[in-house]
Formats: C-alpha cells, sequence, structure tokens
C-alpha cells in the first residue's frame, strides 16, 4: 500500500516536457509534464539501471531509455519494446496546484 507525499515544487513549477529528477521519502524518481498529464516513475531504467535524467519522449509517446534504447509506456510501466521489463510507476494526484506522489 502507497502513501501520498508531497512533492517540493508546484504543478506550475514544472516545465512540459522537462525531466524532473526527485528524491521524495527515499526513492529517487523522475516527474514528468506530458501534454498537461503528470507522471512519475523510477528514476533509474529496470533493465541495467541507466538515469532516465539523459532519456527523451519518441513520437508515440513513450519514454526511451538513453543506455539500450528500450521504450517504456508511461501509463502502465509497460516495456513496449519486447524486452519484458517493467518500470515502477508512482501514482500522483494534484490537489489545487500541490502535487501528491504515491510512495510505497
Ligand atoms: S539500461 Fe535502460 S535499456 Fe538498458
Amino acid at each position: 500500500m502507497y502513501q501520498f507525499v508531497q512533492a517540493p515544487f508546484l504543478y506550475s513549477d514544472l516545465e512540459e516536457g522537462k525531466f524532473q529528477s526527485i528524491l521524495l521519502a527515499e526513492k529517487q524518481l523522475i516527474v514528468l509534464k506530458k501534454k498537461e498529464q503528470l507522471f512519475a516513475f523510477a528514476a533509474t531504467c529496470p533493465h541495467a539501471g541507466a538515469h532516465f535524467c539523459d532519456a527523451w519522449i519518441d513520437a508515440s509517446d513513450r519514454l526511451v531509455c538513453p543506455l539500450h534504447k528500450y521504450r517504456f509506456d508511461l501509463s502502465n510501466g509497460r516495456n513496449t519494446s519486447g524486452e519484458g521489463y517493467k518500470l515502477k510507476i508512482y501514482p500522483i494526484k494534484i490537489e489545487e496546484n500541490t502535487i501528491f506522489i504515491g510512495i510505497w
């Protein structure tokens, strides 16, 4: 079961498409605003641990790991390029302008 923890920034502070790396409740995460939607996911790749600070979003809105180019669906963490890894995704809720991320 997860517990929502307040993020150290506001929704309005986030820039569209910018990978925001944070340490929250001892978890290293990336928060990304994409098309006005927020995503929070593990900061390192489940394959070989590359940091996602240099990752990017492809034309199909998938996260692309910078090391071996595996691709992940940010809505569910599924490894859409087929290698069988799962990206850890954290639930997010926004109240007014404040962001809460579900940590477990
Ligand atoms: S470390 Fe990310 S695809 Fe290999």
